[in-house]
């Protein structure tokens, strides 16, 4: 067939987009390049998707019930303060198209999540991207200062993904202080259960004092039911009113509704939290054993990855690994990701970073 000629006239923005580099998949080996979680989701969540295969020929259920009750009370906030969608991704997706018109501006670390400059850039607005501290973490008072009359939104993700650090408390609290009210905060908590519990913080605390500040959440990660698709954010009222205006209906499918509700089930939410401290503790072996092999590193991540900044060796790095079986993620020249996976495949990035020290 010969294709007709496009004419079709695109946005401009649309040239400017980075392009989402999604994990490879490692037919011969282990994929640690997407901060998947190693295990298959728990028996009850896996009945509790199934059971919902005959109700498949409905739509789902447009107010996201009994899900976002059982969210609400969870957090100590009103059903309509959640919003539900395709992963926190589209939630994320929803505050730009709320808030963000031609040329306004988003704030946000650099590196941080990839998503974030495909999400702002695709709806006309501008990232400002703040560099990392020489520690790899967020630069607040940098940011705060990078804070313009354009500025629709702020995000901190916390942990950052894919440095892994952490934002303390009263640091926290004091940015978003510095914050004018009209701009939102956005607090990314996707790797939340992986920080250990001294380095834990109550984002929620700060969401309850300061109406601009939304926090979002998946189900992604330590849940691990990345497939269906499902996360959510906490927003104030109006917010939460705006997001659900721009979203698109039934987002969140009926299965992914059921898979997550099943998640929050007493029993499966502690052998999800019985996950995380493995993952934890995966994660404490892998940086005794780097340390141990004589790795200069920076800040231990408190996400279920770890960050190797190999500068210009990083590509190399990544294909030095791929070439013994572990697909990694490889951030230009900057460094390396290497996600938590299975035992095996931790020990197998053990390996391969005692024989990378060697060539
Ligand atoms: C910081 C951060 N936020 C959100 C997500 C994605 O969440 P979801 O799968 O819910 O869209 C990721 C996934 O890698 C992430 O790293």
């Amino acid at each position: 067939m010969t294709t007709p000629e496009e004419q079709v006239r695109f946005r401009p923005c649309l040239s400017k987009l980075p392009v989402y580099a999604a994990g490879k998949p490692a037919p011969d080996g282990y994929k640690v390049s997407s901060n998947e979680s190693p295990f298959t989701p728990p028996a009850k969540v896996r009945e509790a998707i199934i059971a919902h295969i005959d109700g498949l020929n409905r739509y789902p259920s447009p107010a996201v019930e009994p899900l976002r009750s059982a969210l609400a009370e969870r957090h100590g906030v009103e059903p309509h303060q959640i919003v539900v969608s395709t992963g926190s991704v589209a939630v994320l997706g929803d505050v730009v198209r709320a808030l963000v018109d031609e040329g306004d501006e988003v704030v946000y670390a650099w590196r941080s999540f990839e998503a974030y400059p495909i999400l702002v850039g695709c709806h006309g607005g501008e990232s400002v991207q703040v560099p990392l501290t020489a520690e790899l973490g967020h630069d607040l008072d940098a940011m705060a200062a990078a804070v313009t009359d354009r500025t629709r939104a702020v995000i901190v993700c916390n942990p950052n993904n894919p440095t892994g650090t952490v934002i303390g408390q009263a640091e926290l609290e004091e940015f978003v202080a510095k914050i004018p009210a009209h701009v939102a905060v956005v607090i990314d908590e996707a790797y939340l259960e992986f920080i250990d519990a001294e380095a834990q913080i109550d984002a929620e605390a700060i969401f309850r004092r300061y109406a601009n500040v939304l926090i979002l959440r998946t189900f992604s990660k330590v849940h691990g039911i990345a497939g269906l698709r499902i996360g959510y954010a906490i927003a104030h009222p109006k917010m939460a009113a705006a997001l659900r205006a721009v979203s698109v209906p039934f987002s969140a499918n009926s299965l992914a509704q059921a898979g997550a509700l099943a998640c929050l089930d007493k029993e499966v939410h502690a052998e999800l939290m019985v996950r995380a401290a493995h993952i934890r503790a995966e994660r404490a072996r892998v940086y005794a054993a780097l340390e141990e092999q004589g790795w200069q590193l920076p800040p231990r991540s408190q996400g279920n990855f770890v960050y190797l900044p190999l500068g210009e060796r990083t590509q190399e790095f990544a294909a030095f690994a791929a070439e013994r079986g572990l697909i990694t993620r490889a951030y230009a020249s900057d460094g390396v990701r290497i996600t938590i996976g299975e035992d095996e495949a931790n020990s197998r990035f053990i390996e391969i970073a005692r024989e990378w020290l060697t060539v």
